[in-house]
């Protein structure tokens, strides 16, 4: 199969409505910072275990397409010896690996952070594609502060999501591009709003400049939100609005689906303005769905607390949010559902 087409079928598995991703590609620091609060040691095997019992929950085939990996979940198996990449295929899912190496300040440009991790990109991704993986996310990072994200952040970001974006498609990855914009801090939303749109319009100037795909690439974007710290909430009507407003400004009606992340709203605030999005705006060019890692997670670690006897109802409270985030990219949610089992 030619890459074109390899890429081709990768992003059809991926992009369908009622679907979306889910993120379970946390570094080992984040992995154990989300295990410090149910008192869980970040151990390789409670890590094979926790990423074992997500992998195989009952029924999440229906709501899920795609799973995002951390490199060391690739070599890993099943109770029963089966690679966890392995058994995501098996059951329609499509494996995916986080190749991004976190990030660090940006030298001598203050307050704007970097993302490493594109020397070997290439090699390591011929790797990946041995252990099962089919598609890529790296995350570029941009804080809200009065002077923050600075225009050389801007364009430093972009060049690296394009970067990483052509070496995937070079070698048959389908690239999710991640441009988060932090929800920390006490910025209005129309701050939010002007910052996401500078950020998402250098993206895909850098991706045209790299001869990128847009047919075959994901984006997944921050919600516009205020901060968390800011005075004034806003309702999911509003957020939609917003983010909507920006997103026609910005993305190209050849991207064929926008996955949001979560970014620190609770599982239902994320799956509130989903729906919100879907309900008000039912004919944008893209599908408009989730790729969420905290929204989907928390409840389920939560049920679990590393105990064998929890796994059924873990595996349960993470159908329960996958069912309703696969209802709300249909615009289908309503906030009753939520007492449902
Ligand atoms: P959150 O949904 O928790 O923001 O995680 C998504 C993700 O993949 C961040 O890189």
């Amino acid at each position: 199969m030619s890459i074109t087409d390899e890429l081709q079928v990768t992003i059809k598995q991926m992009v369908q409505p009622g679907k979306g991703i889910l993120a379970a590609d946390e570094s080992q620091p984040t992995i154990a910072k989300r295990f410090a609060p149910i008192n869980v040691e970040s151990t390789e095997e409670n890590r094979r275990a926790y990423r074992a019992l997500l992998f195989t929950a009952p029924g999440i085939e229906e709501y899920i397409s795609g799973v995002i990996e951390f490199e060391e979940t690739l070599a890993q198996t099943a109770d029963d010896g089966t690679p966890l990449p392995e058994l995501l295929a098996r059951r329609g899912i499509v494996p995916g690996i986080k190749v991004d190496k976190g990030k660090g300040p940006l030298a001598l440009s203050s307050g704007d952070f970097i993302t490493f991790g594109l020397d070997g990109l290439a090699e390591r991704l011929q790797r990946y594609k041995s252990q099962g993986a089919r598609f890529a996310k790296w995350r570029e990072v941009y804080e809200i502060s009065d002077h923050n994200p600075s225009s050389v952040g801007i364009s430093a970001n972009a060049e690296m999501l394009a970067r990483y974006a052509a070496v995937c498609q070079e070698q048959g990855f389908v690239p999710i591009v991640e441009p988060e914009v932090l929800i920390d801090g006490d910025h209005s939303l129309l701050r939010c709003s002007e910052v996401t749109e500078a950020v998402q319009k250098e993206i895909f100037h850098a991706l045209h400049r790299h001869h990128v795909v847009l047919e075959q690439i994901v984006l997944k974007p921050n919600m516009v939100l205020p901060g968390k710290e800011h005075s004034k909430r806003a309702s999911a009507e509003e957020i939609a609005e917003a983010t909507i407003r920006v997103l026609r400004r910005c993305v190209p009606a050849a991207v064929p689906s926008i996955n949001f992340l979560s970014g620190g709203m609770t599982p239902e605030e994320s799956t509130a303005n989903l729906n919100a999005m879907n309900a008000a705006f039912p004919h944008e060019p893209w599908l408009l769905s989730f790729s969420y890692g905290r929204a989907l997670q928390q409840p389920v670690l939560q049920a679990w607390r590393g105990k064998a006897e929890n796994i059924a109802i873990a595996q349960q409270a993470l159908l329960k949010r996958a069912r309703l985030n696969g209802v709300a990219q249909r615009g289908e949610y309503d906030s009753r559902m939520e007492l449902e089992d």
